[in-house]
């Protein structure tokens, strides 16, 4: 497949950076992940903005304008085999001598997208739910940034991996923070229910269309802080993605949610994002 890296597409096998790349060192950067459907970007406009909203939380220089991305990123998206595709794009603080405040002269930064095929999840997550296991959030206090420090979510992830579980749901003193790498929402009476936006939880492209999907079905919606035993006796749980879309959570810590089954609230969200995509 073909890749873009600093101002040209060539085959993934040739991209080469430096190993004093900031975002090596330093993890020093900032990234988005759009969904592709039938070659068509999912929200870039949405997903732009939190990228270029990243950048300026940790002053990297924006190299390009939004017509500059967006040409970027349909051209990477063009070059890819699929139809449906994960959309990858990151951009570091460039190259310079290893110190840790921000060189002081400017280095160009390293701009890299890449565009891989997107796997939706298999009809028996649809069917049955997935598992997730629970953890103390022991990240930073930046969560609202995309940065490509991923430490913490890593952990989280593998966390899960090792316990047979989809997602980790991490908790901060008490209270629902989100997964290792999608936000977490509870139903309760009929009305969904997510953190509020700030700066414990990564904000989802997700997170603003839930909230429009619910308005549309008649759902209730509140972000509000939510405590670790409103999770475990939610009516239903589920996450969002890029990648998950809408999942439906049927057992936390090996206790059941809800009747252990997909509920209602997911079915119509689910059916409504759904609808969403085309
Ligand atoms: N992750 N919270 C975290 C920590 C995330 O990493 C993600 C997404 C989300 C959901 O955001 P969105 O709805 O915009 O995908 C919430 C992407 C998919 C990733 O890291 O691959």
């Amino acid at each position: 497949p073909l890749v873009y890296l600093n101002g040209a597409m060539m085959p993934l096998s040739e991209a080469r950076i430096s190993v004093l790349d900031r975002g090596f060192i330093f993890g020093d950067g900032i990234y988005e992940v759009t969904p592709v459907y039938r070659r068509r970007l999912f929200r870039p406009e949405q997903h732009l903005a939190r990228f270029m909203r990243g950048m300026r939380a940790i002053d990297l220089q924006n190299p390009h304008d939004e017509a500059g991305w967006l040409g970027l990123m349909q051209q990477v998206v063009d070059a890819a085999p699929t139809e449906d595709q994960l959309l990858y794009m990151q951009i570091t603080r460039g190259v310079a001598r290893r110190t840790h405040a921000f060189p002081a002269q400017t280095p160009a930064p390293t701009v890299f997208l890449m565009s891989n095929p997107l796997l939706p999840p298999p009809p028996s997550v649809h069917e049955h739910g997935v598992a997730c296991v629970t953890m103390e959030d022991k990240r930073w206090l930046r969560c609202e940034i995309k940065s490509i420090s991923l430490l913490g979510n890593v952990l989280a992830a593998q966390n899960a991996a090792e316990q047979d579980a989809n997602e980790t749901i991490q908790f901060r003193d008490g209270y629902l923070t989100e997964g290792s790498a999608s936000n977490v929402w509870i139903v309760k009476d009929g009305a969904l229910i997510s953190p509020p936006r700030d700066n414990l939880i990564l904000e989802g492209i997700r997170y603003s269309l839930m909230e429009a999907l619910c308005a549309e079905q008649n759902i209730p919606f509140a972000a509000r802080r939510i405590a670790r035993n409103e999770v475990f006796h939610a009516d239903e749980v589920l996450l969002t993605s890029a990648s998950r879309e809408v999942m439906p959570v049927v057992t936390i810590d090996g206790e059941r949610v809800g009747n252990g089954k997909p509920g209602p609230i997911y079915r119509k969200l689910y059916a409504a994002y759904q609808r969403a995509k085309v």
